[in-house]
């Protein structure tokens, strides 16, 4: 993004700026407080992008008083028909509807009557939908991905200090049950100083990189513009990019334990690939494909698993694998290891130097549920009809009540552009011999003051 700023520009922008500072607090105060601060009692929200998982967050909208779905921008038939199907079920209202093409959505955001936004588009679509909306004035909540490049990621937050608009990176994984009592725990101290912490994107996502949409999950060896859903367009990454493309459910939950931008930060990462091997073996043994299939003959370029790691201003190292094209069981593989001890979630276990035996891992559910967090004791039943074991509600929770209150919320725009760095970074490290590569501090200094915030107590 250009930085020459004109006088006048300069002076709004640095008292926007200052404006951006101080959210945190009063957004601490009002998250303590919940009652107080609401600005509106209902949002009226648009949608930008109503596929799969735009879908589950209108799902989560029409069950809330104080959401209304008033728009939604998709330029794919099915995937509007399906939404508005979900919206006439509910007998809600039909929704103001902008189908016509990919900058459809330019018109969305000119309603003055809409008060926020969520982007659940291909990643390509993120932040030129985000800058949009940012300086339309909504407030904007983003789904994940990882970056292109460092400039996009300034692009998130210049914008937010220009409009003084907030955005919400709706990373849910930091709201899982298992990762928030150890969240809990760490706050506590049980696992003494931390030095080591894992995490990463384990998903056997072959079945989704290649579909015909004959089936919501594997069906085929299409992609691009015979595929569906993802497979229409997040499966040519596989082909272009090597790096890890997807960081941020495993960076999310390590990054608050360890209070990126919030008195630490990350200094530089290195990346190393491995061969690719995954997504030509499936296409050539699915009975729907074969050596002889078109795809066949497609060379990918991402490395079946990339190992990412990142050191700390802190002193931890944090592990990140991105590993989604082999057959494997899910799992975001989460370790965090400190002086008294390691849990991970891989075998469900952890130790606990002084309280549980020397030398052995023993069962972590007693551990979870006594340090189960406040917020999952006062909204676990809400949850449950949520996505992901819950945790969506909790996102999408979070953004409602501080989009009513116009509050910065606790994973922000600075956290978003760090996290969406990993991904430029991973392939320039990649790309040069896994060589050391430096992530910028998109706080401008402030880490050293920023207070951590994330999932304190029980107000939202
Ligand atoms: N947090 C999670 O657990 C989770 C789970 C699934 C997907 N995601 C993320 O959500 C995002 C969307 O993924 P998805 O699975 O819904 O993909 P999808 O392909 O099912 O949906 C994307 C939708 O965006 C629409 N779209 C494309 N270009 C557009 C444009 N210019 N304007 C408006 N709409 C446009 C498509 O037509 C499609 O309906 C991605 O970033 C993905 O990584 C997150």
């Amino acid at each position: 993004m250009a930085n020459k700023l004109d006088r006048r520009t300069f002076l709004r922008n640095t008292s926007l700026a200052g404006a951006a500072v101080v959210t945190p607090d009063i957004a601490r105060s009002a998250i303590r407080n919940p009652k107080s601060a609401i600005r509106k009692d209902k949002l009226r929200l648009g949608f930008i992008g109503t596929g799969l998982r735009g879908q589950s967050h209108v799902e989560l909208a029409l069950l809330r008083d104080d959401c209304e779905v008033a728009a939604i921008a998709d330029p794919e038939p099915r995937m509007v028909a399906d939404t508005l199907k979900m919206i006439a079920d509910k007998g809600k209202l039909r929704p103001d509807v902008y189908d016509k093409g990919n900058y459809d959505y330019q018109r969305l955001l000119q309603d003055k009557n809409i008060d926020a936004v969520v982007v659940a588009t291909p990643w390509e679509w993120h932040t030129q939908q985000c800058v949009a909306a940012m300086q339309a004035g909504k407030y904007v909540a983003t789904e994940v991905c990882g970056g292109f490049s460092l400039d996009e990621c300034w692009q998130l937050v210049n914008t937010h200090e220009a409009t003084g608009t907030h955005l919400m990176f709706l990373e849910n994984v930091c709201y899982r049950r298992d990762v928030m009592a150890v969240l809990q725990m760490v706050r506590e101290g049980l696992f003494g100083e931390l030095i080591h912490l894992e995490g990463g994107y384990q998903h056997d996502l072959r079945g989704v990189k290649f579909n015909d949409g004959a089936t919501p999950y594997d069906s085929g060896v299409e992609f691009g513009e015979r595929g569906w859903s993802e497979a229409k367009w997040r499966t040519k990454h596989s082909v272009h990019r090597n790096g890890d493309l997807y960081p941020t459910h495993g960076i999310g939950p390590v990054a608050m334990m360890t209070n990126i931008n919030r008195g630490n930060r990350f200094l530089y990462l290195t990346s190393t690939a491995s061969k690719a091997r995954g997504l030509h073996d499936y296409i050539v043994n699915h009975p729907k494909g074969g050596p002889g299939h078109p795809n066949a003959k497609v060379l990918f370029n991402l490395g079946d698993v990339v190992t990412t790691i990142i050191k700390t201003s802190n002193g931890e190292t944090i592990l990140l694998s991105h590993d989604t094209d082999l057959p494997r069981p899910y799992s975001l593989g989460f370790r965090v290891q400190g002086t008294k001890g390691i849990w991970m979630d891989v075998n469900k276990s952890l130790l606990l130097e002084g309280k549980t035996k020397t030398h052995a891992w023993e069962n972590a559910q007693t551990w979870l549920d006594q340090y189960d967090h406040p917020l999952w004791k006062k909204y676990g039943a809400d949850a449950k009809a949520a996505g992901h074991g819950g945790m969506d509600f909790f996102v999408f929770h979070h953004f409602v009540e501080c989009a009513k209150r116009n509050i910065a919320p606790q994973m922000d725009v600075y956290d978003a552009a760090t996290w969406l760095a990993i991904t430029p970074l991973s392939e320039a490290s990649i790309a040069t011999g896994s060589s050391p590569q430096a992530f910028p501090d998109f706080t401008r200094g402030r880490w050293t003051e920023r207070k951590p915030d994330f999932a304190f107590g029980e107000g939202f």
